[in-house]
């Protein structure tokens, strides 16, 4: 697949769009997402939440580093931008939490190269105005591959989202 965009015109639209991948995902899936404070990495992961049916709030997990959320299967959600060391990721059971029964999302998962697995899905999201944002869909690995291109597929129908190709 190539580099697709994604953008959204309202926080609601990035929610949904996190919404849309809630139908798809299975155990060991994994989303990496990057971009600036403020860009949306957190409103894309409460529409996935919502989307596994988790009732609790779900915020940054910045003071955390990971914030566990039960749905119809487990949320493990990162937050990797106090992380000092890429070797601390071995304390935080990383690589085991990644494999393991549930969906994982790595916020700043960009600010270590070994954070990103062979296969996932990695999004960078781009702050185009106020209240729009431009989602950079990149799949690595067979099985993110898959799972972006159904994604992608699905935002096409949301309100408030237009889907792009670049050439890549
Ligand atoms: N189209 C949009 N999509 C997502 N958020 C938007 C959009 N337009 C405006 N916003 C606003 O941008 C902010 C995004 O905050 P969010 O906590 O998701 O950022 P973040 O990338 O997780 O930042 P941090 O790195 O601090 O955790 C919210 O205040 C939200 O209301
Ligand atoms: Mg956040």
């Amino acid at each position: 697949m190539a580099i697709r965009i994604i953008t959204t015109e309202s926080e609601a639209a990035t929610q949904a769009v996190g919404g849309a991948l809630a139908p798809l995902v299975a155990p060991g899936d994994v989303l990496v997402l990057s971009g600036d404070l403020g860009a949306g990495k957190t409103q894309l992961t409460k529409g996935l939440a919502r989307g596994l049916g988790v009732a609790e709030p779900v915020t940054s997990p910045t003071f955390n580093l990971l914030l566990v959320h039960e749905g119809s299967i487990p949320l493990y959600h990162f937050d990797l931008y106090r992380l000092e060391t890429a070797a601390q990721l071995d304390d935080l059971d990383y690589w085991g939490t990644l494999e393991a029964d549930g969906v994982s999302v790595v916020e700043w998962g960009d600010r270590f190269a070994e954070a990103v697995p062979a296969d996932c899905v990695v999004v960078r999201i781009q702050i185009t105005g106020d209240d729009t944002r431009a989602l950079e869909v990149e799949a690595r690995g067979a099985r993110g591959e898959s799972l972006a291109s159904r994604w992608v597929d699905a935002c096409e129908a949301l309100p408030g989202v237009r889907v792009e190709s670049e050439a890549s």
